[in-house]
């Protein structure tokens, strides 16, 4: 059967402006960064995928090494485009990015012109793809001056393979060098990929002031701490859960003690509020009005489902933040 997208998808998730730009983002964004390789099972994949859009999220966040192996994730992706996607091109906000590992040898990571231009040609050949809408520089590079990087940037924009550009995991000072340089070239940056979650709290003392202040959104990666911020480690490490799996970025050693005992004093707020504590999580990193989206990551259609209704119960009163607060101290 042809897939067709669900008509009143747009009535599911509100949707926000990203800083000071045209583009809204829907509240929640689906991240590839695990569970869409060529190790994981392409159908759970694709169906992620499409549920995800017929439940409003029209953004895809990837990279050139998602996978593993390294590359797949966007060949998944690839696929899933041209069997399910395509006829939704215009709806949808891809994104990729350049920085980390990608092939051996000075030019296949860091932040050269050279890696970021190849990079990303790459990238739109594996998802088959003539531009995504957003390409990030995926870490700062503090040996290659920022202006080659910028300006590589820039170029991808200026020659259509990417609509927009974006930076991840770069300090404020030197977000506010970059978003500076860009301003004089023309390409203003329109996003900036943090880690925020209540286990990583980095971006509250400096990050979100300065991205208000160059009107740049914040689109915020693992706010569920890669799944710790659910009731799945309370009893232990359940097979199949990223902590279990050998190609999984979360380390056993993470999941402390101390860690889980906070994860079962947020449970109860989280019940108080009538949620579970992943979407309680989830609105908490949303109440930054310079938050645009929260990038989750999911292993089934039903993590989807159920971070989809956070839209619920986003407000938070004074009490029941610093009851968090408390809690996360
Ligand atoms: N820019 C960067 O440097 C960078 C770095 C990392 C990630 N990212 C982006 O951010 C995206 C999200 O990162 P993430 O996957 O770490 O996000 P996350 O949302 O913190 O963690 C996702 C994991 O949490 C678990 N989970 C999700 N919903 C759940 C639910 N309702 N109940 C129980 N468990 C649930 C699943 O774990 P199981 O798999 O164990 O079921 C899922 O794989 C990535 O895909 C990528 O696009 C960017």
């Amino acid at each position: 059967m042809p897939y067709t997208a669900a008509k009143d998808r747009y009535t599911k998730i509100p949707y926000k402006r990203c800083g000071k730009s045209g583009i809204k983002l829907p509240i929640i964004s689906l991240g590839l960064w695990h569970n869409f390789g060529d190790v994981d099972v392409y159908e759970n994949s694709r169906k992620m995928l499409l549920t995800a859009f017929d439940n409003g999220i029209t953004h895809f966040d990837l990279a050139n090494n998602y996978g593993p192996s390294p590359g797949s994730a966007e060949e998944t992706f690839g696929k899933v485009m041209e069997k399910d996607l395509k006829p939704y091109r215009d709806h949808l906000i891809i994104s990729s990015k350049a920085g980390y590992w990608m092939w051996d040898g000075p030019y296949g990571e860091w932040g050269s012109r050279k890696y970021l231009i190849s990079s990303c040609d790459q990238s739109l050949k594996r998802m088959g793809l003539d531009y995504v809408d957003i390409f990030y520089h995926h870490r700062p590079d503090y040996e290659t001056p920022l202006e080659e990087s910028m300006m590589a940037l820039d170029q991808i924009v200026r020659s259509g393979k990417a609509l927009y550009a974006g930076i991840s995991n770069y300090p404020a000072d030197r977000t506010a060098e970059a978003a500076k340089i860009m301003r004089e070239l023309g390409t203003p940056l329109l996003i900036h990929q943090p880690k925020y979650s209540m286990f990583e709290r980095w971006i509250e003392p400096e990050l979100i002031s300065t991205l208000a202040s160059v009107g740049m959104g914040a689109i915020v990666f693992s706010p569920l701490a890669q799944g710790l911020l659910t009731d799945k480690y309370i009893d232990g490490i359940p097979d199949n859960s990223r902590a279990a799996k050998s190609s999984g970025f979360l380390q056993v050693d993470e999941i402390t003690e101390e860690r889980i005992n906070k994860v079962k004093a947020l449970k109860e707020i989280a019940a108080e509020r009538g949620q579970s504590i992943a979407q309680l999580a989830i609105s908490w990193v949303l109440r930054h009005d310079e938050v645009t989206s929260a990038l989750i990551g999911a292993s089934k259609v039903e993590h989807v489902l159920e971070l989809i209704r956070v839209q619920d119960k986003l407000e938070f009163t004074e009490d029941e933040l610093i009851k968090i607060d408390e809690i996360l101290k």
